[in-house]
């Protein structure tokens, strides 16, 4: 079976492309090709980072491999915090720091519009390509469930009562950003010879 490596150590993110696994590919994860760099992510779009993350990969290990960059936009913050999602309060802050801050944020603010996005970059075989997978949805004003993570508790995806972090990791995978991103690199690797 054909090797591409996922460029992440997040477990999470490992299962839940191997849970759509084809038989052409085995998904290996950073830490089964001896990679413990901290890989940079100094781009400032979810393309540069993803291709930035798969582009380390393919130059100093030699494999193919895919990478992946997320985040959340909100309207009324002019789509911050996006690519700074994960340090949004500050270098070492928490979920619960970055919560806080986007809540505090848009206290009194009527447009709750924010969406969750997923870029791919997948290099194989000398080529690049990339994958994109959005959610819309509104940022609720408090707290809402305890499962998944991130800003999970504070975003309910349009055409749902709750919020990510009251669905289970089931549901969730059926409509995410990221879920979507890897349907469609899936789609089109099932087509390769
Ligand atoms: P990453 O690039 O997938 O590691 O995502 C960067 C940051 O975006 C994470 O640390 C989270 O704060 C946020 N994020 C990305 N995907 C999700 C999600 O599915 N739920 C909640 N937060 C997410």
């Amino acid at each position: 079976m054909k090797k591409i490596v996922f460029a992440t150590n997040n477990a999470h993110k490992i299962e839940e492309v191997r849970a759509k696994l084809s038989s052409k590919f085995t998904i290996l994860s950073l830490r089964d090709i001896n990679c413990n760099d901290d890989i940079p992510e100094t781009a400032n779009t979810f393309i540069g980072n993803a291709e930035q993350k798969a582009i380390w990969v393919l130059d100093k290990y030699g494999h193919d491999c895919f990478a992946d960059d997320s985040g959340i936009e909100i309207e009324a913050l002019d789509n911050r915090p996006g690519v700074f999602s994960a340090r949004y309060a500050g270098e070492d802050c928490s979920f619960d720091d970055n919560n806080k801050k986007v809540l505090q944020e848009l206290e009194g603010k009527a447009n709750r519009n924010a969406k969750f996005s997923t870029t791919i970059c997948l290099k194989l075989k000398g080529e690049t390509y990339f994958f994109v997978g959005e959610i819309d949805g509104k940022i609720i004003t408090n707290y809402a469930g305890s499962k998944g993570f991130g800003y999970d508790p504070i975003f309910v995806p349009n055409g749902y009562d709750r919020s990510f972090a009251q669905m289970t990791l089931e549901e969730k995978n059926k409509i995410s950003h990221r879920a979507i991103a890897v349907e469609k690199m899936w789609a089109f690797l099932e087509k390769l010879n």
